[in-house]
C-alpha cells in the first residue's frame, strides 16, 4: 500500500498516454496523492478532465496558466513529491531532461526535484533504438533516474520491437519499490517456494494441487520490496514473473527439492509456502496409459519431505513452513513445527471459503516453536506477506 504517498506523474504526448489513467487510477486506489502534469501534446490524445477526475486535483498543462493558489506551482510540486514519475515519456522529453532544458511545467519541475524520478518511456522502435535516445537514457542512469524499460511488443504505428510502454503492473511494482521505506531485510537472503508441484504419470497425465502459489509470490514479492535478495523456487502457476527476483521454476517435487538444496547455502531464511506433492506414481509410463480397462489402479510412492530435510540442516537460518490442514488446525500445525525444526508455522484452514489456495485473501494462525499462537484475521495475502517478514524479523 502506498498510503499517503506523494507522487507527481508527467504524462507526455504520445499514445500510450490513454495507459497512464489507468497508473493514476491503480496509485489512488493503494492511498496516493496523485498530482498530474501534463505537456501541451499529451493533452492532444488525452484531456486533462480524465487525470483530474480520477487524481482529484487539478491538472497543470500551462506553466503561465491563471494559478489555482498562490505558490510557485513547479517548485511547490517538486518540492511535495515522493516520487516523480513520467508515464510515458517521450524521446524529446527524455532529450530535454537529459541535456537541462527546462521550458515546459513539466520538464521545469523534473529539474526542480529532489524526489527519485522514475522515467517509463514508450515510442517507436526505431526512436527506441536510437543512439541519441540510448545515449541520452545512459546519461540520465548515470545521474541516478530510473526506468521502467519498455516492453517488446506491436506498436500502435504497426511495427514490433521494443518501444511499447511497459505492463502498468510493472510500473505500479517499480514505484512500490521506490517508495518503500522499509529495507530492513537489505543485506539477507530470503529463499521462498511456491505453488504446487505436478508428479507425471504419463506423457499426458499429472498429479497436482489447487495452489496457486499467491502467497509465495507475495512473500517473494514483499521481501524483494523490504531490500532483500530474493531466490522464488515456482511450481507451475499462472502467475506473472517477478522481476528483480531470482526465479527458478521447477514442476516436480524432486526438482523442487534440487532447486531448495542448491541455494540452500546462500540464504539466511527460508520460507516454504509451496504445496509440493506429497506422492509421485510410482512408475511412470513413458508411453500414453490406454484406457481398455475399467478401473486403473494407480501406485503412489511418497515424495521427500524437503522442509524436514531443511529442519535437519537448519543451522542458524530462519526456517518457516506452512501447514494446509482441513481439520485440527493447531494440533497438527504444532506437530509440523516440531518434527520439521521450524521457527514457526503459518497454517491454513483450507475448508475455509473465502481464503486460502486461490483467493487473494487469507487469514492463518501463526504458531511458534514454543507453542504460541498468533490469530491473524482474514486480509489480502500482500498485507498478510509483510507481517510474516514482521515476524521474522523479531527474531533475526
Ligand atoms: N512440504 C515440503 N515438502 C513436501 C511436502 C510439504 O517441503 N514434500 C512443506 C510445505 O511446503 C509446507 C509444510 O511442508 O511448508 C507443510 O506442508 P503440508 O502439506 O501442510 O503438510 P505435510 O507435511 O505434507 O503433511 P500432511 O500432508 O500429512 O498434512
Amino acid at each position: 500500500m502506498l498510503n499517503g504517498k506523494k507522487v507527481v506523474m508527467g504524462i507526455c504526448g504520445g499514445i500510450a498516454a490513454y495507459k497512464a489513467a489507468d497508473v493514476v487510477s491503480r496509485l489512488k486506489k493503494q492511498g496516493a496523492e496523485v498530482d498530474v502534469i501534463m505537456t501541451r501534446s499529451a493533452a492532444n490524445f488525452i484531456t486533462p478532465l480524465t487525470f483530474q477526475s480520477l487524481s482529484g486535483n487539478h491538472v497543470v498543462v500551462d506553466m503561465f496558466e491563471k494559478p489555482v493558489s498562490w505558490e510557485i506551482k513547479h517548485i511547490s510540486l517538486a518540492k511535495k513529491a515522493d516520487i516523480f514519475v513520467i508515464v510515458s515519456a517521450t524521446a524529446d522529453m527524455i532529450g530535454k531532461i537529459a541535456n537541462g532544458i527546462a521550458d515546459d511545467m513539466l520538464s521545469t519541475t523534473v529539474m526542480a526535484t529532489k524526489a527519485p524520478v522514475l522515467i517509463a518511456p514508450a515510442m517507436n522502435t526505431n526512436m527506441y533504438e536510437n543512439p541519441i535516445v540510448q545515449n541520452n537514457i545512459d546519461k540520465l542512469k548515470k545521474y541516478g533516474y530510473l526506468f521502467t524499460e519498455p516492453a517488446y511488443g506491436r506498436l500502435a504505428c504497426g511495427d514490433v520491437g521494443y518501444g511499447k510502454l511497459a505492463a502498468v503492473d510493472d510500473i505500479i511494482d517499480d514505484i512500490s519499490v521506490i517508495l518503500n521505506d522499509k529495507k530492513d531485510y537489505k543485506g539477507l537472503t530470503v529463499m521462498v517456494t511456491a505453488g504446487p508441484t505436478i508428479e507425471a504419470i504419463d506423457p499426458v497425465r499429472y498429479i497436482t494441487n489447487h495452489s496457486s502459489g499467491k502467497m509465495g509470490y507475495a512473500i517473494a514479492k514483499c521481501a524483494r520490496n523490504r531490500g532483500a535478495e530474493v531466490i522464488l523456487i515456482s511450481g507451475p502457476t499462472s502467475l506473472k514473473p517477478l522481476r528483480n527476483v531470482k526465479v527458478v521454476n521447477v514442476l516436480s517435487n524432486h526438482d523442487m527439492y534440487d532447486a531448495v538444496m542448491n541455494n540452500f547455502d546462500d540464504c539466511d531464511i527460508v520460507v516454504k509456502a509451496a504445496a509440493p506433492a506429497d506422492y509421485r506414481p510410482l512408475k511412470y509410463s513413458s508411453q500414453k496409459i490406454k484406457k481398455d480397462d475399467d478401473n486403473l489402479v494407480l501406485y503412489l510412492e511418497k515424495n521427500i519431505d524437503i522442509l524436514k530435510e531443511l529442519g535437519e540442516r537448519k543451522g542458524d537460518k530462519i526456517l518457516v513452513g506452512f501447514a494446509a490442514e482441513s481439520q485440527d488446525l493447531i494440533k497438527n500445525a504444532k506437530d509440523k513445527v516440531l518434527k520439521k525444526n521450524l521457527d514457526f508455522i503459518v497454517a491454513n484452514n483450507i475448508m475455509s471459503k473465502d481464503t486460502g489456495f486461490k483467493s487473494d485473501d487469507n487469514a492463518v494462525c501463526i504458531i511458534d516453536r514454543d507453542g504460541g499462537i498468533d490469530n491473524i484475521p482474514r486480509m489480502s495475502k500482500i498485507e498478510l506477506a509483510d507481517i510474516i517478514l514482521d515476524k521474522i524479523k523479531s527474531l533475526k
